[in-house]
């Protein structure tokens, strides 16, 4: 596994990944799954956060507390992306959003970009760009490229399952970027799709099939 490559292991978060796998989790258990794992996930992805020293006042008097030091953006990969940021943001209410629209040509599999509206001043913030699936790695990609036009330059990329092959492309391409994952699965089949997976994200989070 490349060393910008991190697996997310807590059992709490397995046990919720086999109940989103499952064919017969309905839409509504599914995106409350999508949203838990989610902020779990950056639970323990901020465990590292810097952290600076402020005053409080507090009814009795002033002290000192911490807080963290960066300020937060969170860019979803529309569609799917949506209710993972919910997540995070249901733990970070002061995160920023930005919204990347990207769907993929469901015969070259390359992603097409129809959406984007982001945060001014991206330079200052560290941005999660979340995303279910990591697939053939071409959303994830193109959502990176974007940013860093834009001018994010602290970013890190967080979806739940992703195929080797795309994790491969992204790593290639962006090797300093962290990748957080709760799984690696075994391949892609012929039509993108992750194997064993949880078939289609936006799909199953918003009833669409
Ligand atoms: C899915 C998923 C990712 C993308 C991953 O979105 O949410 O954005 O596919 O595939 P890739 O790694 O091969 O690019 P999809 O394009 O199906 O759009 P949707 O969220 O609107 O359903
Ligand atoms: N997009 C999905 O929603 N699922 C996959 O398995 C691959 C891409």
């Amino acid at each position: 596994m490349r060393k910008n490559v991190h697996l997310i292991e807590h059992p709490l978060i397995q046990h919720k990944l086999t109940l989103m796998r499952d064919k017969n989790t309905n839409t509504k258990e599914f995106r409350e799954l999508v949203k838990e794992v989610s902020a779990l996930m950056v639970y323990e992805i901020s465990r590292d956060t810097e952290m600076k020293t402020i005053e409080v006042e507090t009814p009795i008097g002033k002290t000192k507390g911490k807080v963290m030091k960066d300020e937060i953006a969170v860019v979803p990969i529309l569609r799917a992306g949506i209710i993972m940021a919910d997540g995070i943001i249901d733990l970070i209410p002061t995160a920023k959003v930005g919204y990347i629209g990207l769907y993929r040509d469901p015969e070259t599999l390359e992603p097409v970009e129809y959406y984007c509206k982001l945060p001014n001043h991206l330079e200052e913030y560290k941005v999660f760009v979340v995303d279910p699936m990591l697939a053939t790695g071409g959303s994830a990609i193109k959502a990176i490229e974007i940013l860093k036009e834009r001018g994010a330059k602290n970013i890190a990329f967080v979806c739940l399952i992703s195929a080797p092959e795309g994790l491969e492309k992204l790593s290639s391409r962006f090797p300093d970027i962290p990748v957080y994952t709760i799984s690696i699965d075994e391949k892609l089949n012929s039509h993108g799709y992750i194997v064993p997976g949880l078939g289609d994200a936006g799909d199953r989070l918003f009833g669409t099939k």
